[in-house]
């Protein structure tokens, strides 16, 4: 069963919080693909792998990315923590068989979001940053608009936050494409 084998897989992997938060993120992830559509049991598997490479050292992570001819972007070289969901999508493919593109994608792009992304993507990467173990002030309030069915607006407020997040942390940087991102659901709306 590889929801158990994916389970074991990131236990095996993570400290215990970030372990923690990658069941909540699945489970959280879960109940917003019942609610808005996509099917909860792939946000589920994406949600329990998305961070498996999230504590593999700087270098490994680079070493990994090389080794896959991922093209690192100017972000990834002077920040290769970015790389943890890319590096991710090669562990899984390779050590569980995991195929489905939809689940490798979000796997990939839950970091910094990515240009015309799908539900699937946009449900995970909102899962990722409002899990209900993540107690900043704006997780309450994204996790508020969800419950009112707001999801567009849900997932700007994440993007905004991760944006201003990343601007007012020392050591980390703001992804561009985070950027092109948040104007591409900004403009759609008033
Ligand atoms: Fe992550
Ligand atoms: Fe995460």
């Amino acid at each position: 069963m590889i929801y158990r084998r994916a389970f074991e897989f990131a236990r095996a992997r993570l400290s215990e919080g970030r372990f923690e938060h990658s069941l909540s993120a699945a489970e959280y992830g879960h109940a917003l693909g019942r609610q808005y559509g996509v099917d909860p049991e792939r946000v589920y598997l994406a949600g329990l792998l998305h961070d498996v490479a999230r504590e593999l050292p700087a270098g490994s992570l680079l070493l990994y990315a090389r080794k896959q001819g991922i093209i690192l972007r100017k972000e990834e070289k002077t920040c290769p923590l970015l790389l943890h969901g890319k590096v991710a999508v090669s562990i899984v493919q390779k050590e569980l068989g995991i195929k489905d593109k939809g689940v490798l994608n979000a796997i990939a792009s839950h970091v910094v979001g990515r240009r015309r992304w799908t539900k699937l993507e946009q449900i995970l990467y909102i899962a990722d940053k409002v899990e209900p173990t993540r107690a900043y002030p704006g997780a309450g309030l994204v996790r508020g608009l969800l419950e009112e069915g707001e999801f567009e607006r849900a997932l700007l407020e994440c993007l905004r936050n991760a944006i201003v997040y990343a601007a007012q942390s020392r050591g980390w940087i703001v992804d561009t494409e985070t950027v092109v991102v948040f104007n591409e659901n900004a403009k759609t709306q008033a």
